[in-house]
Formats: structure tokens, C-alpha cells, sequence
């Protein structure tokens, strides 16, 4: 295990019901005008944009909105929150969806703060922000665990470049199943593979021998796949949903990742994917990870071969070290097929004139790959991929 510090700002209400019991004592913390943030209107329509108005009302807040925030949220969208914000002093964010809003926030957050470009200040000066207008979040859709760091995927579309921003983390997160309820199928199925990669990110990077948080992370990957396995025959299967929901929430919220160096190179070539493309996050992953992990053998044998039998059930005998890791892929591209995520990018629609050769060459090299990916092989993968 590496040297670590460990402490965490985000205090989380989870259960049923989690927004009207905990809402109003955090509200009374808070300044009076409250900017409130979501996406393309899914919480207008089932309710929750009531449920919250009602609460920020009886606190007697001030609402400013911040709306439309899109899936892969753009640093031009990050630009217009904070401008809103700045224009009517917001003292602090309710930030209310998924993963685009809670990132997208994280960013306005900061950048309204200062007038200095976050892009040029992270990117290129390799500078953080440190002043924030602070936030809570309440999740209505699940998977990324955003909710529980600060970090943000945003797009710069001039740049064709998807790449983390580093925001405030939530003072708070409302994560209640049932407002999870609502979201689509494909949604719920994308998302909790996007929780499943996070763990498989983390258990892959270093140090490779056996360690008590990625003993934990196997168990958080068992608990995801029997989850969604019930999710998909059941899909108003509320317990199996409140299992998913905070599976997700550990798998960002840096218990698995104590005392590890991470590998993410699976998700730093989706990102850029998705700058070109648009795509769905976890669809992307599910897309890339079996490929991207038959190039990582035999480096990552001991690892995938662990994996294999203590996440998938197989049975080790008779089976050498690199027949184990390839059956841990082999269950692993069965089990996307199985819940009906897509195999190759012509099933997600992906156009014939994607430019994968700028993808592979824009695409961040992880440290804590146990391969050392080239351009050129990303490229290769991608071409595997399609
Ligand atoms: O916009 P609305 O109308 O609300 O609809 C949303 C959106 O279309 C809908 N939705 C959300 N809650 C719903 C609902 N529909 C019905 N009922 C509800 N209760 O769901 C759609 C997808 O939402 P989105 O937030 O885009 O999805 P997700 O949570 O998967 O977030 C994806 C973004 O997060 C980034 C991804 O790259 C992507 O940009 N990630 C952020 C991470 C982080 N900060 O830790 C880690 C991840 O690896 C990831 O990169
Ligand atoms: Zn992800």
C-alpha cells in the first residue's frame, strides 16, 4: 500500500425521502440566493423540480436557474453559469441530475470566482482554483459518482478535447433511489457500467498485489453485476436500485483508490471519444474496455486472473494464470452483451468518417496503465472497436 491521507467534505443523505428531511437544516446554512441547476427538464416532468422549489420556497431563497445543462456539458455551458451566477450573486448551487450537471456546476462553482480562463489556468499553467461559491447536489441519475469528488468532465469544443477540470467537491449529496426511479433503462444500464468501469480502473492501477482496497473494490464490482443483472429483470426493483446507487457513489468517492495509483486509460479514450462524438459515456467504456483489455494482456494477467475468479466466479483449476485473465475478458464482453450494451461503435451509431486517428493521437497516456499505450496502438484499438 502507498502512503495516503484520507478525508472527506462531502456528507451524504441517503434513503427515502432524503431531500425533505435533510434539505431545509442545510438550506439554513446556506446564503439567500440559491441558483439552481439542471438538465434538458427531466425533473419537471416527475416531479422533483416541485418537490425542490417548495423546499427552497419555505427556506425563503431567492431561485436563480441555471437550465439545459446537456449531457457532456461544454466549457461555453460552464461560461454561462457562471455568468448567471456573477450577474446575480449566488451564494450557492443546488446542483440537480446526473453527472453532466453535478460536473458543469463543479466548474461554475470556480469559475465564478474568477475572471481568470479555467481551461488556460488547469490546462496549461497547471494552476487549481481555489475560491468557489459552495454547493450540494441532489442525484437523480446515477453512475458516475461525481456527487462524491471534484472532479468535472467537461468538453471544449473548440479544442475537440473532453478533459477534467478540477471544481469544489459538494458540501452535501442528496441521493435518494427512488427519484432514480424514472430514468431510462439505457440510462440505468450505461450508468452502472460506468460505476463497474470506475472500479475496474482503479483495481488495475498500482500497487498490483493483493491489498485491502481493491479487496473491497472486488466486492463492490460482485455487488454492481448482481445488482444490474436484478435491475434489468426488474427494473422497479427499488433494492437492488438503492444497492446500484451507492455501489456507484464508492466507486468515485476514493475509498477504493486509497492507497493506489489508478489506471483510467479505458476511460481517457472514451473521453476524447466523446469530444468527437458525443457518444454516451458508458456505452463507450462498454465498447472499448474487452478490447482495450486483451491489448493489456500479458501485463495485466495476475490482476485480470484475480478478477476472474473472485468478481466472476470461475473457476480456477485446472486453468493457468493467462487462461484465467482471458476468461475474465471473455465474461466480461458475455456480461455487456448480457444486459444489452453495445459491442462495437457501429452499434452505437457511431458515423463511418469518425476521425479515430485524431482520437488516438489526443488521447491522454495514463501512468498507472500497467501497459505503456502508444498513439498508435489506441489507434489500433479503436479500429478493433468498430
Ligand atoms: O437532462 P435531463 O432532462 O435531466 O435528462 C437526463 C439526461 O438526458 C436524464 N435523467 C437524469 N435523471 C433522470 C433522467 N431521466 C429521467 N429520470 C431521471 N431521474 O439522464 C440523461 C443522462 O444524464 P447525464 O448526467 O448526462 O448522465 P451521466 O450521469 O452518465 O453523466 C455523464 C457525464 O459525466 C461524466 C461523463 O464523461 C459525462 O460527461 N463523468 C463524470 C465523472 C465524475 N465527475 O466523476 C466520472 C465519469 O467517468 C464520467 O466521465
Ligand atoms: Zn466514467
Amino acid at each position: 500500500m502507498n502512503t495516503f491521507t484520507y478525508s472527506y467534505p462531502t456528507k451524504v443523505y441517503f434513503g427515502e425521502k432524503a431531500a425533505e428531511r435533510n434539505l431545509p437544516t442545510e438550506l439554513a446554512k446556506t446564503g439567500r440566493n440559491v441558483m439552481l441547476a439542471y438538465g434538458g427538464g427531466s425533473i419537471k416532468k416527475f416531479g422533483i423540480y416541485d418537490e425542490l422549489m417548495g423546499l427552497l420556497a419555505a427556506a425563503g431563497k431567492t431561485v436563480i436557474e441555471f437550465t439545459g445543462i446537456m449531457s457532456n456539458p461544454t466549457y461555453e455551458k460552464v461560461q454561462e453559469g457562471a455568468r448567471l451566477a456573477r450577474e446575480n450573486a449566488v451564494d450557492f448551487i443546488l446542483a440537480v441530475g446526473g453527472g453532466s450537471v453535478m460536473d458543469c456546476c463543479k466548474v461554475v462553482s470556480a469559475q465564478a470566482k474568477t475572471e481568470a480562463d479555467l481551461w488556460e489556468l488547469e490546462t496549461v499553467k497547471h494552476g487549481v482554483p481555489v475560491d468557489f461559491i459552495p454547493m450540494g447536489a441532489v442525484v437523480t441519475a446515477f453512475g458516475t459518482g461525481a456527487e462524491m469528488n471534484n472532479g468535472a468532465v467537461i468538453t471544449n469544443e473548440k479544442m475537440k478535447v473532453k478533459g477534467p477540470l478540477w471544481g469544489a467537491f459538494y458540501d452535501f449529496a442528496i441521493l435518494d433511489p427512488a427519484y432514480t426511479m424514472t430514468m431510462p433503462m439505457k440510462q440505468v444500464i450505461s450508468g452502472s457500467f460506468d460505476a463497474l468501469s470506475h472500479c475496474m480502473e482503479t483495481y488495475m492501477g498500482s500497487p498490483r498485489e493483493e491489498n485491502l482496497s481493491d479487496e473491497i473494490n472486488e466486492a463492490c464490482q460482485r455487488n454492481i453485476i448482481r445488482n444490474l443483472r436484478a435491475t434489468t429483470k426488474n427494473p422497479r426493483d427499488i433494492k437492488a436500485r438503492s444497492e446500484l446507487v451507492w455501489a456507484a457513489a464508492m466507486g468515485e468517492n476514493g475509498i477504493l483508490k486509497i492507497g493506489k495509483v489508478t489506471d483510467f486509460q479505458a476511460h481517457m479514450l472514451e473521453h476524447q471519444l466523446g469530444a468527437y462524438t458525443d457518444c454516451n459515456h458508458g456505452q463507450g467504456l462498454a465498447v472499448i474496455h474487452p478490447v482495450l483489455y486483451r491489448h493489456m494482456l500479458p501485463e495485466a494477467a495476475p490482476q485480470f486472473a484475480r478478477l476472474a475468479v473472485n468478481v466472476w466466479d470461475i473457476s480456477p483449476d485446472g486453468k493457468s494464470e493467462i487462461e484465467l485473465a482471458e476468461a475474465f475478458i471473455d465474461a466480461l464482453a458475455a456480461f455487456i452483451k448480457e444486459i444489452g450494451l453495445p459491442g462495437t461503435f457501429s452499434e452505437m451509431g457511431m458515423g463511418e468518417d469518425t476521425d479515430y486517428r485524431a482520437i488516438a493521437e489526443s488521447t491522454i497516456l495514463t501512468g498507472g496503465c500497467c501497459r505503456k499505450f502508444t498513439a498508435e496502438e489506441l489507434f489500433d484499438v479503436l479500429n478493433e472497436c468498430k
